[in-house]
């Protein structure tokens, strides 16, 4: 049934775009539209936008800038915008690119093929930026799968590992984030769904499944009766105890974490699920309790580090990785000192620093105390060459060590090598055969770097 089509996706932002832009290949797969690496070859082309940070808003202009060339020359080829970027602007973005087709907001992917006929028939332009929250329509097509093997869309041409959506939106109106307005209020996907979805993955051959959503701490099992409970506290790690249970399935991982909603069931979970995997993202923002209490982020220092405590009780080995921003609009030296104070005293495996970048509407892109731009690099600088050095030395007290490695795929630079990630989420490369590749492989630690260690395989 093939109909020669070719589809272009370019995807920002986090992995909830990446998940997004998976489901909307798969959506049009259906539609015999087959994926490909070359925009100059599609016949629609999707650009998933981000808007977290107004760099990143800017990059994906960019994108939508450089397809005005391909649609000259191509008057045929169908254009789209997609993700959090279109839900923010909307009609605004036709405007903006008069040679723009089409706006898909973040909770009307599952509709691409209805607009899109509504482009090619009508010869109209359209944008969708309706909120379907509380609908259970946006969970649509979240299980459809790309048969093809081949394809290279963003997550799938990895078969190992895969992201699986448990909950979308955002409550929690931190104070400088976009993502409760581009996103919508926080849904539960069902815990029957997201079971069915594991298994048929687990069956496909998947090895790892990343639970996905904005703050997984409060998935509260919505539609669920397979679960002890719907409480917000238990419900994440009762899933995620089913999920454990799945054959085939050798390791699960979740994320974002909201440090307020860490229970102690999850915690525990750490220590008791031995497919858990032991690591764990869990953004701290700042180290100074004035600038988190002026974030909105409902915990304090103390708080983070109890519950770092706990976490590393529970699981001696665990990996704790964190987002930190600088440059907070109020910043003192002093609060900045205290996050740089906090990095040393917990000892992250890996962070994400950023500069604060103000978001309208957001409450924080109208707050004084603006820290000037250099000031802001200075301290992101700081704060990089202090987590560098932790990093490389954690890493280097894993040389000589054994470790546990799914095999993700071939090295890109030369075929003899595979590459993988240990249980701690390090990436790891050594020699060994192809056929190794979706198995675990216990290999010896030979060297670190910064960003990746060599091995053996023993
Ligand atoms: N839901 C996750 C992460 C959301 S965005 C959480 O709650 O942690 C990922 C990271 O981007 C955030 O952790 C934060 O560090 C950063 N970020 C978000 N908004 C930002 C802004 N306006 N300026 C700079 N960094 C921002
Ligand atoms: Fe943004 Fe805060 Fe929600 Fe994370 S928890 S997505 S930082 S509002
Ligand atoms: Fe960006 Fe939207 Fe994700 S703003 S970080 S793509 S939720």
């Amino acid at each position: 049934m093939a109909n020669g089509k070719k589809l272009y996706i370019q995807t920002f932002g986090c992995q909830m775009n990446v998940r997004d832009s998976r489901r909307m290949a798969s959506i049009m797969q259906s539609l015999s539209y087959e994926p490909t690496e070359e925009p100059s070859r599609a016949d629609l082309i999707l650009i998933n936008t981000c808007s977290i940070r107004q760099e990143v808003e800017h990059k994906t202009y960019s994108a939508l800038g450089r397809l005005r060339r391909l649609k000259a020359r191509r008057p045929e080829l169908i254009l789209g915008a997609a993700g959090c970027v279109a839900q923010q602007e909307g009609e605004a973005l036709l405007k903006r690119f008069p040679y723009l087709d089409l706006v898909v907001g973040t909770h009307q992917a599952h509709r691409l093929p209805e607009l899109l006929r509504t482009v090619r028939e009508r010869k109209e332009r359209v944008a969708v930026t309706d909120f379907l929250d509380g609908n259970p329509d946006r969970f649509q097509g979240h299980t459809l799968q790309i048969p093809n093997p081949k394809s290279q869309i963003p997550n799938n041409g990895n078969r190992v590992k895969a992201l699986v959506t448990i909950m979308e939106g955002c409550d929690n109106y931190c104070s400088y984030c976009i993502v409760p307005y581009v996103r919508g209020r926080e849904v539960s996907r069902s815990s029957e769904d997201i079971l069915r979805e594991i298994r048929e993955l687990a069956r496909s051959g998947v090895k790892e499944v990343t639970l996905i959503g904005q703050n997984v701490n409060s998935y509260a099992g919505y539609g669920s009766n397979t679960l002890p409970s719907t409480d917000k506290g238990t419900a994440l790690p009762g899933l995620l105890k089913l999920i454990n249970e799945i054959a085939g399935l050798f390791r699960i991982r979740f994320t974002t974490s909201h440090p307020r909603d860490l229970s102690e069931e999850l915690i525990k979970a750490f220590g008791r699920l031995e497919k858990l995997c032991e690591h764990i993202h869990l953004p701290l923002q700042s180290g100074s309790d004035f600038i988190l209490r002026q974030m909105n982020r409902g915990y304090c220092r103390e708080d983070y580090l109890r519950k770092v405590a706990e976490l590393r009780r529970a699981s001696p080995g665990i990996a704790i990785s964190t987002d930190i921003m600088v440059g907070f609009p109020g910043e003192r030296e002093e609060d900045f000192t205290d996050t740089l104070n906090l990095l040393e005293k917990v000892r992250f495996e890996a962070i994400f620093s950023f500069k604060f970048s103000p978001r309208p509407p957001t409450l924080a892109s109208k707050l004084s105390g603006e820290i000037p731009e250099e000031e802001k690099s200075r301290r992101l600088r700081l704060l990089q060459a202090v987590q560098k050095q932790i990093t490389l030395e954690k890493n280097r007290g894993l040389v000589g060590k054994e470790e546990e490695i799914l095999v993700e795929g071939q090295s890109k630079r030369d075929p003899d090598w595979l590459t993988g990630r240990t249980l701690s989420n390090r990436v790891v490369n050594f020699p060994g055969e192809k056929s190794l590749v979706g198995q675990l492989v216990p290999v010896k630690i030979t060297e670190a770097y910064q960003n990746s260690l060599k091995a053996e395989i023993l």
